[in-house]
This record gives C-alpha cells, sequence and structure tokens, in this order.
C-alpha cells in the first residue's frame, strides 16, 4: 500500500473542472492550521508536494495529487477562520478568506462533497492537541447528517424492492431502487497526536481528546466513522491510512 510516485495535476475552482479521468479519490479536509498539507507530504514521504499547488491569489481550489499513477489524494482548502492567519504567511492563501467569503466556501466544498462521484471517502482530519471546536463540530455533524439521510432510504428502497419482487416480477421493475443517493464515507483523521498536554491547550493529552471528540459526535452518526491517530512529526499513522485507503478502493 505504500507509495511510490506522486504529482501535483491540477487546482480546480469548480468540481466540473477536477480532473476526468475516473480515478478513485480521497479528500483531505479540515480547519486550517490543521495539518493537511503536511499529512500529504507525510503520506508521499515528500516535504514539499503539497505546496506545489500554491497559487496567490485563487482563494478556493481542489488540489489533485496522482499516486502511482491510479488515484488522486485531493488537498481542499482549510476551513474556519483564523485571525493570527491574516499576519502570517500561509501556503493555502485562499484559508486566509475574509469571512463573507465563508458560505461560498462551505457551498464549494459541499458541492464537491455531494456531486464527485469518484469520491471514495472523505479524511476529516482533527486537531487531536487541542479541545473540540465548534466549527469541527458542525462539519462533522453536516457530514453525519449525509450519512443519516441515506441509510434509511436505501433501506426503504431494498424493502420496497423485497415487497414488490416477490409479488409480482413486472411491478418491481418499476420501483426505483436504483435511485441515486449521496452517500459520503468518512474517516476521522487525528493530527498532531505527538504533541503533550499543555494548560493552555485544556490540560489534555491527544488520547483524551480523540475520545471527548468521539463523545461528542456520537449523535451526528449511524455508525461510528473509522477513524485514525496520526502525527505528521514521527509519521504515526502513516501506514494505516495506506492500507485503509487500499482497503477502500478494493472494497
Ligand atoms: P492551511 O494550509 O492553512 O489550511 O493549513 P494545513 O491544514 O495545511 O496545516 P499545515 O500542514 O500547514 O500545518 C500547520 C502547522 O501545524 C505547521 O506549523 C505544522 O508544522 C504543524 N503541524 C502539522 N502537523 C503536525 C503534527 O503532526 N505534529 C506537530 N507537532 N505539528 C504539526
Ligand atoms: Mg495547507
Amino acid at each position: 500500500a505504500q507509495i511510490s510516485q506522486a504529482e501535483f495535476v491540477k487546482s480546480s475552482v469548480k468540481t466540473e473542472d477536477c480532473p476526468s479521468d475516473g480515478l478513485p479519490e480521497f479528500a483531505l479536509v479540515g480547519r486550517s492550521n490543521v495539518g493537511k498539507s503536511s499529512l500529504l507530504n507525510s503520506l508521499v514521504r515528500r516535504k514539499k508536494l503539497a505546496l506545489i499547488s500554491k497559487k496567490p491569489g485563487k482563494t478556493q481550489c481542489i488540489n489533485h495529487f496522482r499516486i502511482n499513477d491510479s488515484w488522486f489524494l485531493v488537498d481542499l482548502p482549510g476551513y474556519g477562520y483564523n485571525l493570527k492567519l491574516k499576519f502570517v504567511y500561509t501556503p493555502n492563501r485562499y484559508a486566509v478568506a475574509p469571512k463573507d467569503l465563508r458560505t461560498d466556501w462551505n457551498k464549494f466544498t459541499k458541492d464537491y462533497f455531494l456531486n464527485r462521484s469518484t469520491l471514495v471517502s472523505v479524511f476529516l482530519l482533527i486537531d487531536a492537541s487541542i479541545p473540540a471546536k465548534k466549527i469541527d463540530l458542525e462539519y462533522a455533524s453536516w457530514l453525519g447528517q449525509n450519512q443519516i439521510f441515506i441509510i434509511p432510504s436505501v433501506l426503504i428502497s431494498f424493502l420496497l424492492f423485497v415487497v414488490h419482487g416477490s409479488i409480482s416480477s413486472h411491478v418491481s421493475s418499476a420501483v426505483p431502487i436504483t435511485e441515486e443517493f449521496t452517500v459520503i464515507p468518512m474517516t476521522l483523521i487525528f493530527t498532531k497526536c505527538d504533541k503533550r498536554k499543555k494548560k493552555k491547550n485544556g490540560g489534555k493529552r491527544p488520547e483524551e481528546n480523540v475520545e471527548d471528540f468521539q463523545e461528542l459526535i456520537r449523535e451526528f452518526f449511524q455508525a461510528a466513522p473509522p477513524w485514525i491517530m496520526t502525527s505528521s512529526v514521527t509519521n504515526q499513522g502513516r501506514d494505516e491510512i495506506l492500507l485503509h485507503m487500499a482497503q477502500l478502493r478494493n472494497y
């Protein structure tokens, strides 16, 4: 499941502009500064690959990286607005968007999630070195709702199929069992697990923050999403992520 080749392909501003070769892809999403670019670089064992996509002036980009010529890693703009970022250099300039761009940002990534048919799974990155942030919970909630919606609909279709199918065969063909539903499978990636607990960060160890976060999002999900603890400093979790992605691709 190791990565032998990685190359930046393109930055897209709309879902329709994304590469159309049909390769499966995984999207990294998370708050600005959570460690998306670092994780991507750690996965591909290159220090600066994720920075290649920086396009000053572009406020919203979907960045595609082709891996082993057979699948994509996708770096999405970070959400959340951090005042401090205004005054420091950030590789992803589009993260430093004025507040009124936030709704656009949401519309833009959500459109990608809902309409990108080759998207295998969303990897939601959460900083394990600090307590849960409201914006992360909101985001997880949105992703969770989009799963909860789906499962009952699929079940209903299936039940309709079973019922009608057993009554008469010509009725079953009229039942729209192939109706499309948007399913967004999600994996939780906890970042910065190498960091030690600090009083100013809530005084909890990463393991404790991870546990708290899962408790807080439980109500949003029918089934708890898979989760992996990582660190781009120690490369903890790298092999686990690559194996998980390989399994999802072969599913
Ligand atoms: P934006 O590009 O602003 O959206 O941020 P990002 O999510 O790409 O985060 P980035 O990878 O640029 O990392 C942000 C900061 O966190 C940097 O100072 C990194 O060095 C640090 N960082 C990232 N991952 C880790 C980690 O696993 N452990 C530690 N200790 N620091 C990390
Ligand atoms: Mg980045």
